[in-house]
């Protein structure tokens, strides 16, 4: 897989890497090793003799009488005859041979055995192996070493096996040597025998090298900061990284070999719109063949699920250029591979301030669309924003800004180059230390502004920016007049001394600053000293997004993405997309959740249609990726996502009623074919679009859906007080889609004030499950009964449950239960289809006609009744005959 995928290098020469290292010793004569200059001739150590060893001058010792002929470093000499299980101390070694480096050379061990050697390092210092030789140590299988090995780690962190770095060989002479360092204070160096051997050894040097030593060895990352609780993750931030070669990152252990099954990462993040980032990999060297498991990828983003910009494996040197925010260089190692000749990847970063025509432009309306269409097709439109041109100052933004929003541009949401949203920066303009940008709407549209950076450095509120209703010029005369009146229309005043970064120091965006406008026009006024600062600039950048109310729904001020369609208000007839005014969400690195409420009027009902859909991914919290991680599964009560983990990891499309109800949900690889999935609702209904792990880069999945406001009186909430009536379902004309759901929440109040016996016929010919649509009958609870709305609140015990498979059933309600309840709730395939009709009986006599039902204890009170003297028995006769007949009686 991975080798097909294409690198996207800017630059790409093939060089040929060298392994960076430097010898720990040259050896420059012929002395016998590293500490004796000859084997004989130098008197003893104890005096007696002459035919002793004769030990270089710099730090060697004699071994004494174990080994005679032979010297080792001071420090180390007691181990001449057995360098093994051994404690190398960096400051006690220095102290006594004045050297911070020397030589391991393991005795020839029979197998199985093992020696360790423990190397203390000093502040500041980090350790390195240099690997020479190996006899009969294991062998490599294909993924480790069987049957021994020699194996570099920290003196105490345990790794699962497959994640040390071990090395093997049968017979092995590494010239140049393997290179191996520790970065993690005390390290262990372990040699290993498994199987029965007749001679096992190996030859290493070993050196506490300063991590401030810049040559050679002394590599360590800059600019960068580790990633806490974390193997071995980096973040550079452009603010960290402000002049050529401030930060340079490696693969870990880096120049030596990388330890194995490591995933590191390393996010590159930057502060402004537009920075991009260069990456110049001046050394890549990878195992040969292993582009499988051993590979560079960059994301854009910064999470490993973001859109793959290009991978790295067989390259020597490269070079890859993109726009932020984030992007994400992921580092992965397989096993370790003999021959040990390779040491991962050192690389440059650049941020750089480009205006660029490939990012991504102001979104822009299609010229001489007429503004009611315009809605839907922005999207797809990428145009660079014209500028109003009327005036001088904007020729400036014109030449400098090559289209950027700078100071003096007004931007106008419709008409030929109308721009829809789009990104602000003063810098883009030369300086004016009064700095004006209109936004000027459509007549329905209302102007959202939210502030990334900003710099306002003169004291008491001299350096600010306002945000301010409406248009307004300054600088002319009669400003000083405007002020006050200005003042109290600000939406947002960020006074001087103040500074904004857009990301804190862990690399996460804060949390937005950004206002929403009432009307159509909005002005951004920034004042600032009368000259530039040389070394600290004052400035603003931001975006800005039009958002049509009358199409796109009521905005709403707080939310991020939130938008209400009232079906008085709105057209009866709309759609809904994926957000287009992306310019906005630039410094959004989390879940996205946009909605689109839809509240039908009384007597309505909406109807959503979901009609095109994207693939959805999943986010897992481990940075696992996939579409596999949510599954669609849709039934007889509508459609449903299904997830091992919460679905705010998952991009989904939900569509959930007023009272918290899913009524469907779409997720992951939704087939095309099932489309499209319709709900009619006759309670409001809300639309989410989840988008798992938005990034500005990848923006999150597209969707269409359709909306329609529907005349359906049949669900209103409703009281009636007539005596007698009928209630059924009238038939609402279908999309014969294979997913379309209805939705009712239906109350009605049977309301009466005087007593009554009162008879409910409910009947249906449709064979449904009670769990698909049913009839209550309940008391009357008697909270509720004000609002309208609040009519499905009046509903108190339930008496009685009617499903569609009981076809046809008469209850008999208790007497003097003058008003009742009767909700429908459905949630079907099919539109349920029923008949309520009701009769009651007033009794007002003490003959009545029949016994009437037992009457509950709460209305026990009903006997006393029996002593009035009149009887009428009421059957079938609509109420208000009955009330005006009655009320002179009453
Ligand atoms: C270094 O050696 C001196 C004496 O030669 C001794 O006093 C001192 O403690 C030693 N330091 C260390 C760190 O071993
Ligand atoms: C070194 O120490 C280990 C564990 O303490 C022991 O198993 C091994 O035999 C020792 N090696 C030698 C050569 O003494
Ligand atoms: C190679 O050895 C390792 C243990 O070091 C073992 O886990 C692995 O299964 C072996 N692989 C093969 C292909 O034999
Ligand atoms: C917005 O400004 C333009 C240009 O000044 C003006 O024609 C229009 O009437 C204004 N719109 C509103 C709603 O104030
Ligand atoms: C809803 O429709 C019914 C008749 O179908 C009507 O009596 C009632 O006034 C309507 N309600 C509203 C708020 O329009
Ligand atoms: C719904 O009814 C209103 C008036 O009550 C009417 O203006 C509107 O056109 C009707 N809509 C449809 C789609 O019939
Ligand atoms: C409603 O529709 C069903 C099937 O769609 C049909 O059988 C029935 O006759 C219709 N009823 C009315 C009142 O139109
Ligand atoms: C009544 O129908 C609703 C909506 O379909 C369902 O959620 C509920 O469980 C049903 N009630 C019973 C008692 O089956
Ligand atoms: C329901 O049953 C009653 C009597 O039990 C009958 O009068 C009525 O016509 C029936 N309704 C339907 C729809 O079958």
């Amino acid at each position: 897989m991975r080798h097909a995928l294409a690198l996207l290098a800017v630059a790409c020469t093939v060089a040929s890497a060298q392994l960076a290292w430097t010898p720990i010793f040259l050896d420059g004569s012929s002395q016998v090793d590293l500490w004796t200059q000859s084997s004989s001739g130098c008197a003893c150590p104890g005096g007696d003799g002459e035919d002793c060893a004769c030990c270089v001058r710099d730090g060697a010792c004699p071994c004494g009488d174990v080994a005679p002929t032979r010297c080792a470093q001071c420090g180390l000499e007691q181990y001449c005859a057995n360098m093994c299980n051994i404690t190398i101390d960096s400051r006690v070694l220095k102290n006594k041979s004045g050297k911070t480096f020397g030589q391991i050379k393991s005795p020839s061990i029979e197998g199985p055995g093992s020696c360790s050697y423990f190397l203390q390092p000093d502040a500041g210092q980090r350790v390195e192996i240099q690997l020479y030789r190996l006899v009969s140590v294991g062998r490599f299988n294909g993924t480790g070493c069987v049957g021994g090995w020699l194996q570099l780690g920290g003196a105490g962190a345990v790794q699962s096996s497959a994640a040390e770095t071990r090395l093997c060989g049968a017979n092995e002479r590494y010239s140049p040597p393997v290179v191996l360092f520790a970065d993690h204070g005390a390290s262990k160096l372990e040699f290993r025998i498994t199987e029965k051997t007749v001679r096992s050894q190996f030859l290493a040097f070993f050196s506490f090298t300063s991590l401030s030593n810049t040559q050679g060895v002394g590599f360590h990352p800059r600019g960068g900061s580790r990633i806490p609780h974390t193997d071995c993750d980096w973040l550079y931030q452009d603010v960290s990284c402000r002049g050529a070669g401030s930060c340079v990152l490696a693969s870990p252990g880096y120049p030596g070999l990388y330890p194995p099954h490591r995933r590191c990462r390393y996010l590159f993040a930057t502060n402004s719109v537009n920075t991009r980032v260069k990456i110049i990999f001046t050394s890549i060297l990878l195992p040969r063949n292993h582009c499988a498991t051993d590979y560079l990828t960059l994301r854009a983003g910064n999470s490993p699920s973001a859109p793959l910009l290009g991978s790295i494996c067989t390259e020597r040197t490269a070079t890859l250029e993109h726009p932020g925010p984030n992007l994400l260089l992921e580092f992965s190692s397989g096993p370790l591979v003999p021959r040990y000749d390779y040491n991962g990847f050192i690389a440059k970063l650049e941020f750089i301030e480009r205006v660029d025509s490939s990012g991504p432009p102001p979104t822009v309306v299609p010229p001489s669309a007429p503004l009611a269409a315009l809605t839907h097709h922005m999207q797809n439109v990428d145009r660079m924003a014209i500028i109003d041109s009327n005036s001088a100052a904007n020729e400036v933004s014109h030449n400098n800004g090559g289209g950027r929003i700078g100071c003096g541009a007004t931007v106008r949401a419709y008409g030929p180059g109308g721009a829809r949203s789009g990104h602000f920066d003063t810098r883009a303009t030369a300086w004016r230390s009064q700095c004006v940008v209109h936004l000027l709407g459509a007549p329905t549209d209302v102007v959202q502004v939210s502030l990334f950076n900003y710099n306002l450095r003169l004291q008491s509120c001299r350096s600010h920016i306002e945000i301010i209703e409406g248009v307004h010029e300054f600088g002319g005369r009669g400003d000083r007049g405007d002020r006050s009146e200005r003042g109290d229309r600000a939406l947002l005043r960020v006074c001087g001394p103040s500074v904004r970064e857009a990301r804190d120091p862990s690399g996460r965006f804060l949390i937005r600053q950004a206002v929403t406008s009432k009307g159509a026009n909005l002005t951004i006024l920034v004042r600032r000293a009368t000259s530039q600062s040389v070394d600290e600039e004052e400035f603003v950048d931001g975006a800005f997004a039009f958002h049509d109310e009358h199409h796109e729904g009521t905005a709403s001020p707080d939310a991020t993405c939130a938008a209400t369609h009232y079906g008085l208000a709105a057209p009866t007839h709309g759609g809904v997309a994926a957000p287009s005014h992306h310019h906005i969400f630039w410094n959004i690195e989390e879940r996205l959740l946009c909605t689109h409420r839809f509240i039908p009027a009384a007597n309505q009902s909406v109807t959503i249609e979901i009609q095109r859909l994207e693939r959805m991914w999943s986010a897992e919290p481990t940075g696992t990726v996939g579409a596999a991680g949510c599954r669609t599964a849709c039934g007889d009560a509508g459609c449903e996502c299904r997830a091992n983990t919460p679905l705010h990891y998952h991009d989904h499309i939900a569509l959930v009623a007023g009272d918290g109800i899913h009524l469907s949900c779409l997720c992951g690889d939704f087939q095309a074919a099932w489309l499209p999935v319709v709900v009619r609702s006759w309670t409001s209904v809300r639309l989410e679009y989840s988008v798992a792990h938005y990034t500005y880069a990848s923006r999150g999945f597209d969707y269409a859906a359709a909306y329609s406001f529907n005349n359906d009186s049949m669900c209103g909430q409703r009281t009636y007080t007539t005596h007698s009536g009928e209630i059924s379902s009238r038939n609402v004309s279908v999309t014969g889609s294979l997913n379309e759901f209805f939705y009712q929440q239906c109350t009605w109040v049977l309301d009466s004030n005087v007593e009554r016996q009162l008879f409910i016929d409910i009947s249906s010919e449709q064979d449904k499950s009670c769990g698909s649509w049913n009839i209550t009958l309940h008391e009357w609870s008697g909270s509720g009964a004000q609002s309208d709305a609040g009519l499905a609140a009046a509903a108190g015990e339930l008496l009685y449950t009617f499903c569609a498979r009981h076809k046809n059933h008469t209850y008999t309600l208790p007497w003097r239960l003058n008003t009742v309840v009767i909700r429908l709730v459905a949630l079907s395939r099919q539109q349920p289809l029923y008949r309520i009709r009701w009769r009651s009986q007033v009794v007002r006599a003490n003959n009545r006609l029949g016994p009437p039902t037992p009457v509950p204890a709460a209305s026990a009170a009903a006997a006393d009744l029996t002593q009035t003297t009149l009887a009428f028995i009421f059957t079938y006769l609509p109420w208000f005959i009955i009330g005006k007949a009655l009320r002179p009686m009453l």
